[in-house]
C-alpha cells in the first residue's frame, strides 16, 4: 500500500549565496531523476565510494533513483537537494527506520554533492536541513555510516559520535576492500 511522500512544511527550506537547499517530494523528486543520475555518476567517477564501482553507467544510476523514488513514494524515506543557480548539485537522504520498535531512528544516506561545487557548505547545509526534518518527524537518533575521511570530518563537526570501525566492510569504487565507520548523533 502506497503510503506516499513525506512532505515536509515548506518552511524547512533554506537560502545562502545562491544556493537553495530544499526537500524533493513526489513529483519534484520525478521530474529530477535524470539530473540526480547524472550527479551520481559523476561523484562515483571522482572516486566517492557511495555504494557503486566506476565507471558506474547513467542507466544504472537512474535505476538506482526510480528505486529511491519509489521508496519516497511509500514514505520510507525523505530526499533532499542542494541548488546553486537553480541547477541540482547536491543531494542527501533521510531513511527512515520501518520497524515498530525503531519508531525515534533514521538512517543519513547518500550524501553528495557536484565535485565543483564542494567545500562552499552545500553538504553542511543539506545534512541541517535533514536534521531538521528528523525532529519533526520524531526521529530523535540518526545513523551512518561512511568510507570517506572528507564526509567523517564534516560529521563530527556536527556533532556526529564515532562508535567503531568495520574492516574490509565494502569495496571502494575501485574494487578494493576498505573499512567503514559508524557514527550515530542524538538530536
Ligand atoms: C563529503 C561531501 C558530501 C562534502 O560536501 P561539501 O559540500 O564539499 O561539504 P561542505 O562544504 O559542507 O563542508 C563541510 C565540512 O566538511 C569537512 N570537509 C568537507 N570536505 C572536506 C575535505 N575535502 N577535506 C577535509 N574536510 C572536508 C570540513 O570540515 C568542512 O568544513 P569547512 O569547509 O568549514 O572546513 C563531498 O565531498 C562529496 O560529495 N564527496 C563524495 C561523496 C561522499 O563521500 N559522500 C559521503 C558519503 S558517507
Amino acid at each position: 500500500m502506497s503510503i506516499g511522500s513525506t512532505r515536509i512544511l515548506p518552511s524547512l527550506r533554506v537560502t545562502f549565496c545562491m544556493a537553495e537547499l530544499r526537500q524533493l517530494a513526489g513529483v519534484e523528486l520525478a521530474a529530477e531523476l535524470e539530473r540526480l543520475a547524472s550527479l551520481l555518476v559523476a561523484c562515483v567517477d571522482a572516486g566517492a565510494s557511495i555504494g557503486f564501482l566506476r565507471p558506474l553507467d547513467l542507466q544504472s544510476a537512474q535505476g538506482f533513483w526510480r528505486g529511491v523514488l519509489q521508496s519516497e513514494q511509500r514514505g520510507e524515506r525523505l530526499v533532499f537537494g542542494a541548488y546553486h543557480d537553480a541547477k541540482l548539485c547536491g543531494s542527501v537522504q533521510l531513511v527512515l527506520a520501518q520497524m515498530p520498535n525503531q519508531p525515534h531512528r533514521a538512517d543519513i544516506s547518500k550524501l553528495i554533492v557536484e565535485p565543483d561545487m564542494r567545500r562552499q557548505g552545500l553538504a553542511r547545509g543539506m545534512m541541517e536541513l535533514a536534521e531538521a526534518s528528523a525532529l519533526k518527524l520524531g526521529r530523535r537518533l540518526l545513523t551512518l555510516d561512511t568510507a570517506t575521511e572528507d564526509a567523517a570530518a564534516l560529521y563530527r563537526s556536527l556533532g556526529y559520535q564515532f562508535s567503531g570501525r568495520i574492516p574490509d566492510y565494502a569495496l571502494n569504487p575501485d574494487g578494493v576492500p576498505e573499512a567503514t565507520e559508524i557514527y550515530y548523533k542524538l538530536l
